[in-house]
């Protein structure tokens, strides 16, 4: 019942942010990845592992890069068919196309239709643990779960909680929202690979009374997930400031309510204040980043530096943001990562940006036990790319695979830069193969 897989590999073993890049980052020329049961059993060079595993057949994977697979911290599913959707910030984006869209995930069999190409899309890019929002509707979330295990995916996902500055179609009530997030969270969480977010859209859909009960529960169920959208836009930001005059801040509005806690995730936090800083680091708490959709949205510029700083470090992963974010790639949402870094004055390196991508999106999960590289024991989710994937990839990276850290490191950067969905071979969950290109 072994596997072994035999290319090069790139992984992390710690973070590229605050240890030296040589000691965080693991590559292997020529490695043997073997996989039982699907997790990993074994892993090391070619030379190492050679003859402990000489008498199974190895399947290989000459000229090619094996990673972990991405995770992408911040998705929406409903959002799928909406992407591309022209010319408004935030707010009228959601009033204009954002709601009526969702409106539609009301119908069981659509939101199945709609998972099942999401899921796919996800696979061939190579995501294959993703944070994801569902609609308002319970039946929205059964749907993408369903999908996803049938898959035998590691999802987290939760039902969209909204009683208020959004059309009636679209809300439940403080209530409701509590009692079928109850009952999703016990039809669901630990089934299997899949787990539960408590998900208040954000602060301005939600009443004082929802953003309590979305604390109870998180009070009765401590390992669930929390997840929302934070100080994204400045409009944004000022509304909440209006809607709730007893707050410190926007972060303050969730604080109050109990929702800033470890397992909590926050999408953008694009106008976050030194302050909020440094009490999502004092909680533990994660911030998704993502570039794709804040330069969209023309949110603004998310100050990653600022976040893994050492004095207020904070746990950040990638997240697409789809259907705000413009491309369902990892590799593409790291190029734009790349740029927005770039127009603060700041360096992202291929190794932090991956680390993003794959590691750290695992520590922003809690998921690094079980997801983020190749240690022993963890799960065998991973991909194999193809690092001259096109014509113009095959001759910038015409002399791959490399030996050197250095020579590495400029390879990763131009998988970063010009990959997306072509330069993903395959996709592996739990040492099985569920995406192939060719
Ligand atoms: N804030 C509240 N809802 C949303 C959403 O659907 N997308 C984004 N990008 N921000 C939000
Ligand atoms: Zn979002």
């Amino acid at each position: 019942m072994l596997k072994v897989i035999r290319s090069s590999f790139l992984d992390f073993i710690d973070d590229p942010f605050y240890t030296s890049e040589a000691a965080s980052v693991r590559y292997l020329e020529d490695g043997l990845l073997v996989i039982e049961n699907g997790k990993i059993k074994d892993f090391g060079t070619y030379e190492q592992l050679q003859e402990k595993y000489a008498g199974i057949d190895a399947i290989a994977y000459p000229d090619k890069l094996i990673m972990p697979g991405f995770i992408d911290t911040h998705i929406h599913y409903p959002q799928t068919a909406m992407m591309a959707a022209y010319g408004e910030q935030l707010l009228e984006w959601l009033s204009k196309y954002t709601f009526p869209t969702e409106a539609k995930f009301k119908d069981k069999n659509y939101a199945a239709a709609i998972a099942t190409v999401f899921l796919d899309e996800l696979l061939k890019n190579g995501t294959t643990t993703a944070l994801v929002f569902a609609a308002v509707f319970p039946e929205s979330v059964d749907a993408f779960f369903e999908e996803a295990e049938r898959r035998n995916l590691r999802m987290i996902a939760g039902k969209v909680m909204m009683n208020r500055n959004a059309p009636d179609f679209l809300l439940d009530t403080a209530q409701s929202s509590y009692d079928e997030t109850k009952a999703l969270i016990e039809k669901w969480h630990q089934k299997g690979r899949l787990l539960y977010a408590v998900t208040p859209r954000f602060a301005i859909t939600s009443t004082d009374e929802q953003l309590d009960l979305a604390g109870k529960l998180l009070s009765e169920f401590p390992d669930v997930y929390l997840h929302t959208h934070l100080s994204e836009n400045v409009n944004e930001v000022q509304f909440v400031a209006e809607l709730f005059p007893n707050s410190k801040g926007y972060l303050d509005v969730y604080d109050q309510a109990g929702l800033v806690k470890e397992k909590s995730i926050f999408a953008h936090g694009v106008q976050l204040t030194e302050q909020e800083f440094k009490r999502l680091s004092e909680t533990k708490s994660a911030i998704s980043f993502c570039p794709t959709s804040n330069l969209f949205l023309g949110s603004g510029l998310f100050k990653l530096h600022q976040a893994k700083s050492t004095e207020t470090p904070v746990k950040v992963g990638l997240g697409t943001d789809i259907g705000a974010g413009t491309s369902f790639s990892l590799l593409q949402t790291a190029n734009e990562a790349y740029k927005v870094v770039q127009l603060q004055g700041e360096k992202l390196s291929s190794f932090k940006a991956l680390f993003l991508a794959t590691l750290g999106g695992a520590r922003a999960l809690s998921l690094e036990d079980k997801l983020g590289n190749f240690e022993i024991g963890k799960e065998a989710d991973f991909i194999v790319l193809d690092p001259k994937a096109t014509p113009a990839m095959a001759l910038r990276n015409a002399d791959f695979p490399v030996k050197t850290l250095e020579d590495i490191a400029d390879k990763a950067f131009a998988i970063m830069i010009m990959g997306d969905d072509r330069t993903i071979e395959v996709t592996y969950i739990m040492g099985e193969i569920a995406y192939q290109s060719i």
